[in-house]
């Protein structure tokens, strides 16, 4: 009798599912690869990019935040360059779940399904929160105040200037960005991507005119020296400044992952979805080594320390201090696309989890019309809704790196396995360099896994214990693989 807890999906009959052949509700095929790069940078710039560069250049690398830059994009590329090969080998939704499914079996397959919820959902929730503190702050520049009590959570309070404590009662700004994505989300993909197309063009406009007016003001003085030397404390300054600078600015390169949940709604996703993966991932790289550059060119890395908002401290530097409102927008508008993709994401993960049996059917019930997973996105929208609302979610961000890390190393260690066990199957796109590529992926983002605080491992630890009781429980008495492997046997 077969391991059940390692029993594999083959490759064929998981080229057969995406093909979608026989089944009356399906995903809908509406994106082409333009869609996909879009989705790809929907995903990856948000808040990451504004908050973290003035950071990482004023505590550990000085201007050379853009090595930092470069090597977390190269660190990410080794991920990129394998999830782009599993995405054309086998485009389904579930993304590193099937992936895993495919190579490591279905515990660790549902391992990582479960570790995905972290990445996604509570993802989305912390952007939502971070979107309605943005939103607040855009208001008020208007002259627009709303009631401290619909923004916070309970768990919240605000002491308002004359002494008096006002403590929250929902975070209702969080709840409405949420309820509408959500709304859109269940309309159509094709909606939801032209949506995205738009806040994508408004926050790279944003981030490239930043750059491009930004560039002539720049005083090559704040450049020397370009690598502070190191105060003598590994991750302060010189290299390993460089390093750490790496690690933290990894958070920035999030969501390029999130293009393979679309697989399934792709025209054409062996020729796409390494175009949408590789080249969402190439195209941010570019603009945040820029945009670094230009930063850490208006104003020395050294006024960065203790400064709330560096960014508008270097826009200080320029006459254009309109450019400041303008930031606010990008964040916002970047805070909503990642907000968008990863509740995607998370839907179409569940979907192929669900069509598994090893979750119930309502996460795959297709709609008849919009052909979207709708009644997934309602439960979503409640789940990461009542997160966002009420509950009160200081920067979950570590979980979300430390779910993300997860995945990579497991999706670079079974492009690796696959490679052995079926050098045979037609991939249509191929990781170069193998072994090469696969084993750096796993090894910065090991790298970059332990540089994180135990606190989160814990979390981490916790999660997974709730995963594996739910798995034991539902899942694997109601896994169609194993009820077929048992058949066979
Ligand atoms: N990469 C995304 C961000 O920077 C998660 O917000």
């Amino acid at each position: 009798m077969p391991n059940l807890l390692f029993v594999k999906k083959s490759v064929e009959q998981l080229q057969q599912e995406a093909s979608g052949i026989g089944e009356a509700h399906t995903l809908k095929r509406t994106l082409g690869a333009f869609n996909l790069v879009l989705l790809g940078i929907g995903a990856i710039i948000g808040a990451g990019l504004f908050s973290l560069t003035g950071i990482a250049a004023a505590h550990h690398a000085g201007p050379a935040v853009t090595l930092s830059y470069v090597l977390a994009g190269i660190g990410c590329a080794f991920a990129a360059l394998c999830y782009a090969e599993f995405a054309s080998m086998i485009p389904i939704a579930g993304s590193a779940y099937t992936y895993s499914y495919a190579t490591m079996g279905e515990l660790m397959a549902w391992i990582i399904g479960w570790d995905l919820v972290l990445e996604y959902a509570v993802g989305a929730a912390t952007v939502a929160v971070s979107w309605s503190r943005y939103f607040s702050k855009l208001l008020d520049s208007f002259g627009v105040q709303l009631p401290a009590v619909v923004m916070m959570s309970p768990f919240e309070h605000q002491t308002m200037p004359d002494g008096t404590i006002i403590h929250g009662v929902v975070n209702l700004p969080a709840l409405f960005v949420i309820a509408i994505i959500s709304l859109l989300l269940m309309r159509g993909t094709r909606e939801s991507a032209t949506f995205n197309a738009i806040i994508v063009a408004l926050k790279v406009g944003v981030v490239v005119t930043f750059i491009v007016l930004g560039w002539q003001y720049i005083d090559p003085a704040n450049y020397v020296p370009y690598i502070p030397p190191n105060t003598g404390v590994f991750g302060q300054f010189g290299w390993s400044g460089i390093l750490t600078g790496a690690a933290i600015v990894f958070f920035a390169f999030i969501g390029f992952d999130a293009v393979s949940t679309a697989a399934q709604e792709a025209r054409n996703p062996q020729k796409d979805m390494p175009i949408g993966i590789i080249g969402s991932l190439a195209i941010c790289t570019v603009l945040y080594v820029l945009f670094a550059h230009v930063m850490t060119g208006l104003e020395s890395y050294k006024n960065f320390v203790g400064e709330a908002a560096p960014v508008a401290r270097a826009i200080a530097k320029t006459p254009y201090l309109w450019l400041q409102q303008a930031i606010i927008i990008a964040i916002l508008a970047g805070f909503t696309s990642v907000i968008l993709v990863m509740l995607l994401g998370q839907s179409r993960v569940f979907y192929s989890i669900s069509k598994d049996g090893l979750l119930p059917k309502v996460f795959s019930d297709i709609h008849p019309r919009f052909r979207t997973p709708w009644k997934s996105n309602a439960l979503f929208a409640v789940f990461v809704g009542a997160l966002a609302g009420f509950l009160p979610i200081t920067i979950v961000g570590e979980m979300t790196s430390i779910g993300t890390l997860f995945a990579f190393i497991l999706v670079s260690l079974g492009v690796l396995i696959l490679r052995y066990t079926q050098p045979n199957v037609s991939r249509a796109f191929r990781t170069p360099w193998v072994p090469f590529v696969p084993i750096m992926g796993v090894v910065t983002c090991a790298f970059m896994m332990y540089g994180l605080p135990w606190d989160t491992w814990l979390r981490l630890v916790v999660w997974m214990a709730m995963g594996l009781a739910i798995y034991f429980s539902y899942g694997a008495k109601r896994s169609l693989l194993r009820k077929s492997a048992l058949s066979n046997t």
